[in-house]
């Protein structure tokens, strides 16, 4: 019987269309979704401790911090202004230097990698 039913499962399986894409190929390494997965993944290890994992300004350490780290979900800037605070932190944009400089702990491409999570975030909200 178990036999049977695997046989039944394995020639399911063959009838699968053999050109179905491998899931490397369905996110291209230099699409627009794949920067703001890899984005994602910096987020998560170098920015929620202070914004939050949803990016609300409410990370774990954030009530150690005035200015709160900003709720980067309803951001008014733009994708040059970003960069410019995340690579060199509040400080060099005459804001508050508890925001860190990041442009020599990231890769350019992690850092715009980040700035399409953000864009992303910023429309979603989530
Ligand atoms: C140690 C806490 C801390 C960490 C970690 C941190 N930030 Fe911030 N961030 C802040 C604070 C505080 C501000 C607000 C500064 C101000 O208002 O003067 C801020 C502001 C920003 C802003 C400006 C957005 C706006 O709408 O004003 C961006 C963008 C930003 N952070 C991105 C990031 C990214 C991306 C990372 C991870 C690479 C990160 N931050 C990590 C504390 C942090």
């Amino acid at each position: 019987m178990l036999a049977l039913a695997l046989a039944a499962a394995v020639s399911a399986g063959a009838a699968e269309p053999a050109s179905a894409p491998a899931p490397e190929s369905s996110l291209p390494r230099d699409s627009a979704d794949a920067a703001v997965v890899r984005g994602g993944i910096v987020f998560r290890t170098y920015c929620v401790l202070c914004h939050g994992a949803a990016g609300k300004g409410d990370g774990r350490a954030a009530k150690l911090y005035t200015p709160r780290p900003a709720n980067l979900t309803i951001s008014p800037f733009n994708d040059a202004y970003k960069e410019m605070i995340v690579r060199g932190g509040g400080a060099s944009v005459g804001r508050s230097s508890y925001m860190p400089p990041w442009g020599d702990e990231l890769t350019d491409e992690q850092i715009q990698d980040l700035i399409a999570f953000l864009r992303e975030l910023r429309k979603t909200g989530a």
